[in-house]
């Protein structure tokens, strides 16, 4: 099929996906925060070290955090990763979100968790075991509020790591959530967000990646619901936290759009998509580091 025709085909369906994801939001509200079953615990060990394995391909090498404070902002479903982090040394976790999608997890999740991750002394295990299953541990907080108000979520703690995953394309305003986060950041304090930058819903992100961005924005607006991804490209995230002062501000792309739907995607996009550099981008991590001392991976720190 010629591109363009193709295109439309695409545009046409995707209009459809937009509705749906719409309609589903309306009728459940945010509900699946992953492609994974609740009921699925294996599904969602699976998930959470992959994620963990990706957070930590962004980190510098030699990592340790041991007496750190760490912040997860939009955990979803599980404060899996926090039992992770504290497995591996770190003084605390704390996560924050809007929708309260893993307050009613299971504390015997972590232990099954646990046993799938080696790494990690015995004695920081059991810590971790310990605080993820006594309800209300500081070093183990969670915190919802639907303002998304990060430094009154964090309740008066401040972090030495901040780290996200497939959040930041649902913030209705990110600069603002960036702004917020670095009030809460330790001078050396180093980020780590993963994001995902192409069409969510399943089957058409698969057929045609960029399909959001074949919208004018009043339309696209038109299906807005909470979470709905924001569109942001990379340049923006970077500008927002170079100008809120962190530093060594990076975008590394994870995957590119594959060569054979390279062409297609690249053409009739919106504006101000279209002709734009980095449109063959799918996802990947951004990292900073908020000045003042050395940040916490230097050995001199
Ligand atoms: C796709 S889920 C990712 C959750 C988790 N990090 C994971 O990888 O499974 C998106 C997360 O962003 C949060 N979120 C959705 N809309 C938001 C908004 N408008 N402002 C702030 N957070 C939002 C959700 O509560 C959820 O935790």
């Amino acid at each position: 099929m010629m591109p363009t025709l193709r295109n439309l085909e695409m545009t046409i369906l995707g209009l459809g996906f937009l509705g749906l994801a719409w309609g589903k939001n309306r009728l459940n509200g945010y509900t699946t925060p992953n492609g994974v079953a609740q009921s699925d615990p294996d599904g969602q060990i699976a998930y959470l070290l992959d994620i963990f394995a990706s957070l930590g391909r962004f980190m510098p090498p030699d990592v340790d955090l041991r007496g750190r404070d760490v912040l997860e902002l939009s955990p979803g479903a599980s404060r899996g990763n926090g039992v992770l982090f504290l497995a591996l040394g770190a003084r605390s976790y704390h996560a924050i979100d809007v929708f309260d999608l893993a307050g009613g997890e299971d504390p015997g999740f972590y232990e099954r968790l646990l046993n799938r991750f080696p790494e990690g002394s015995p004695l920081d295990r059991a810590r971790a075991l310990t605080l993820a299953q006594s309800p209300g541990a500081r070093e183990f907080g969670y915190a919802v509020g639907r303002d998304f108000d990060i430094p009154r979520l964090a309740e008066g703690r401040r972090f030495d790591l901040i780290v996200s995953c497939a959040a930041f394309e649902h913030y209705d305003h990110p600069a603002t959530a960036i702004a917020a986060m670095t009030r809460v950041a330790r001078p050396g304090c180093e980020a780590v967000h993963i994001i995902d930058l192409q069409t969510h819903s399943r089957w058409i992100r698969e057929q045609d990646p960029n399909n959001i961005y074949r919208y004018p924005a009043p339309l696209y607006r038109l299906f807005a619901f909470p979470g709905q991804p924001n569109r942001q490209r990379p340049a923006e995230y970077v500008d927002s936290f170079a100008s809120a002062g962190w530093s060594d501000v990076r975008f590394v792309p994870s995957r590119t759009i594959a060569p054979p739907l390279r062409e297609t995607s690249l053409r009739n996009l919106a504006a101000p998509f279209a002709g734009q550099a980095d449109m063959d981008i799918l996802d990947g991590a951004l990292t900073a580091r908020y000045p003042g001392k050395p940040g916490i991976w230097d050995a001199s720190s």
